[in-house]
């Protein structure tokens, strides 16, 4: 009886311990870990190895064909190292997005963190994101820009702007936390930095996009937008950061 009641005290207290040591490690966990994209509706950029994982919704893909210029055509991207879903020839390239849309019962991913990176818009930015644009005046010329499924809030005319929204007030070398099972992309904020991702490995990407040549060119950016630069001052090219994120293990 008395051996009863000592083992019953003995294991309450061993009990009591293994809580006592694993409370602070199981809010760790809990906020190191996210397997759960950050609720809204909005679009990131399609990596080769399709859109980035999701438990609790499913990504809709749309394209868009953009035809650049054709004369002495210049667009580039950074071949070393590129992992997106998107055909890029000298005057003409073709992207494809992941879109998520709104389900009602599945948004338990919180708020976008805090930190500098833009996404594309679809909807109403996310909370704590500002909503920005990019225009690129496409080939004026026989104009074969084309469309299908679903894209990021935008107009896809014989030119193509699209919406962006961006969170600008953290910090990118604090790393944030999003799902990194399988890779995917970000925009870059401000400069041609990336945002880093915590369990993540980050890599600069980039397309250089050369837009309509005449005097009149229209390129355009204005709000809240990624970076974006001219490949020469007053060039009629767009430079567009893209970041990569590959899982660390
Ligand atoms: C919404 O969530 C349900 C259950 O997880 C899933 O079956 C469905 O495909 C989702 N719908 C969209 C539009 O993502
Ligand atoms: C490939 O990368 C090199 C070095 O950055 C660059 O000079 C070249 O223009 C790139 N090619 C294309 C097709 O983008
Ligand atoms: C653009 O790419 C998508 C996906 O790879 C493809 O299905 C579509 O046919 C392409 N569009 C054009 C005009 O090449
Ligand atoms: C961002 O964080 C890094 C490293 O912690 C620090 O060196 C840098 O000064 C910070 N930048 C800003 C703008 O606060
Ligand atoms: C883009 O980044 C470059 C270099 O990182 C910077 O010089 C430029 O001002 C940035 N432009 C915008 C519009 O953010």
């Amino acid at each position: 009886m008395e051996l009863c009641l000592f083992q019953l005290l003995t294991n309450s207290v061993i009990i009591l311990l293994v809580i006592i040591v694993s409370l602070p490690d199981a809010s760790k966990v809990a906020t190191s870990i996210s397997n759960l994209w950050p609720s809204g509706t909005y679009g990131l950029p399609r990596s080769m190895l399709g859109c980035p994982q999701s438990h609790d919704f499913e990504w809709k893909t749309g394209w868009r064909y953009q035809d650049t210029e054709d004369s002495y055509p210049n667009n580039r991207y950074s071949n070393i190292s590129f992992h997106m879903d998107t055909m890029i020839w000298k005057n003409n390239l073709n992207k494809t997005f992941c879109i998520k849309g709104k389900n009602i019962s599945e948004e338990k991913g919180g708020a976008w963190p805090k930190g500098q990176f833009c996404i594309y818009k679809k909807g109403d930015c996310p909370k704590q994101l500002s909503e920005g644009f990019i225009y690129w005046d496409d080939e004026d010329s026989n104009n074969r820009n084309s469309i299908e499924g679903t894209l990021p809030d935008g107009i896809y005319n014989h030119d193509t702007k699209i919406f962006f929204c961006c969170r600008t007030d953290g910090n990118k070398s604090d790393p944030i936390i999003l799902p990194v099972n399988k890779p995917f992309y970000l925009l870059a904020y401000g400069s041609s930095e990336c945002q880093q991702v915590k369990g993540a490995l980050v890599t600069e990407e980039f397309i250089q996009y050369d837009t309509e040549d005449d005097s009149s060119n229209k390129d355009a950016w204005g709000g809240t937008h990624p970076n974006v630069s001219h490949e020469v001052p007053g060039s009629s090219t767009l430079v567009i950061t893209y970041c990569y994120y590959d899982s660390k293990s």
